[in-house]
């Protein structure tokens, strides 16, 4: 059992704020993702979680304990930095083998655990080189290792595969997610990139600006992001957003493109959510996935009208941008098969049940307020 409960966390260097009012609940065997912009909180988070940096408000619990004012060493976890250094005149094997023999455990128990740790990484073949002979892969798989060798309650990894290029770094992803799962540790895992984050989180929390935005399963926060931020920071291709204005008319509330005044009629539980918090006339922003727009032959009714203007031939689909009046682009993502004429004029509808709202002073999302 190792679950890590974040309460009230601040970190304060001088008068500049690095973590604001952190409360965050990392579960047991759990892979958690900390994801979020250059500066934004995560590797002080983990440093704090590791006991490198003491909190300047709030407390840490560590499976069960209050572990807030101990020291790293007295805190049953492993981590492994942004810039992981290998010692240069050890092995392989010496170096995974490093932190049992600080603890001065004999050596057929060390040579089993190495083996053993060897083995689930697959870098049985380097064990007797030295970091110089090994390739940027299997540094980070020993660097890996050593921190796997102590069995932690807890094992805190921020960027871990950052320098690697892009197919060697998918592979890594699985690659990490089944050690995670083989080790049964808790692990919380720094990046700020959101496909990493996507594909390995069981939960992504995501932090701006020394701010937890919001914590859910990658799809929850993909299809539901709580404002604008989380909007426009998941997703590839990201979020369309249109500006929208408020209609009443009668009982019923509809949406007005500010671009060309397209109306826009939505769902019964979104004309609630409107009618609570706003008026006529108010200003909001309209999101929507590519995905969840279709392409329509241009005379379509109940559809939004523009030309295609860029294509992008992605293999197993296509991104097609499409300007809108005023100027507004709207990337679509279609089938292999469909016809895009660059020019040509085109309609396109909206899958409604995926029309998310946000306010556009606070940025917060109307759907997912009325969810929670
Ligand atoms: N020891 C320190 N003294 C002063 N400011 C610090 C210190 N450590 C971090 N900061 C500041 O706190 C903020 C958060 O830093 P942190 O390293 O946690 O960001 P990060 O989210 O890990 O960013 P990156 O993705 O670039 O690694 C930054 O503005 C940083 O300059
Ligand atoms: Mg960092």
């Amino acid at each position: 059992m190792a679950d890590i409960k974040l309460k009230d966390i601040y970190k304060r260097f001088n008068d500049f704020t690095a973590v604001s009012n952190l409360n965050l609940e990392i579960r047991d065997k759990e892979f958690l993702v900390l994801l979020g912009p250059s500066g934004c909180g995560k590797t002080t988070t983990l440093r704090m979680i590791s006991g490198l940096e003491l909190p300047s408000e709030g407390q840490i619990i560590l499976d069960g304990e209050d572990v807030t004012k101990k020291r790293a060493s007295q805190r049953d976890i492993a981590f492994m930095f942004q810039l992981f250094a290998l010692y240069p005149h050890l092995t392989a094997y010496q170096n995974i083998a490093f932190p049992l023999k600080t603890q001065g455990e004999n050596k057929s128990f060390i040579d089993e655990e190495v083996k053993r740790i060897a083995n689930l990484l697959q870098i049985e073949h380097v064990l007797k080189r030295k970091p110089k002979q090994l390739s940027g892969g299997d540094m980070q798989r020993v660097a890996l290792g050593r921190c796997l060798i102590r069995k932690p309650k807890a094992l805190l990894l921020d960027e871990p595969i950052g320098t690697l290029d892009a197919k060697f770094r998918e592979e890594m992803w699985s690659e990490l997610k089944k050690l995670h799962v083989d080790s049964g540790s808790t692990s919380v895992y720094v990046t700020h990139d959101q496909m990493e984050a996507m594909s390995m989180g069981d939960r992504i929390a995501v932090m701006d600006k020394a701010v937890l935005q919001q914590v859910g399963e990658p799809f929850e926060v993909y299809s539901n992001p709580r404002n604008l931020f989380v909007a426009k920071f998941i997703g590839s291709p990201g979020m369309n957003f249109l500006d929208m204005q408020v209609v009443s008319d009668g009982g019923s509330i509809s949406l007005n493109f500010t671009g060309d005044g397209t109306r826009i009629f939505i769902s019964e539980s979104l004309q609630d959510g409107i009618k609570r918090r706003y008026k006529e006339g108010r200003k909001l922003v309209l999101g929507i996935r590519p995905e969840d727009l279709t392409l329509e032959p241009s005379d379509a009714v109940n559809s939004f009208h523009g030309r295609i203007y860029v294509v992008e031939n992605m293999g197993n689909h296509k991104i097609v941008d499409i300007e809108l009046a005023g100027g507004t682009t709207l990337r679509v993502r279609v089938p292999p098969k469909v016809k895009t004429e660059i020019g040509d004029n085109v309609a396109i509808t909206f899958n409604m049940e995926m029309v998310r709202l946000f306010d556009s002073e606070d940025g917060e999302s109307i759907v997912y307020q009325e969810h929670s």
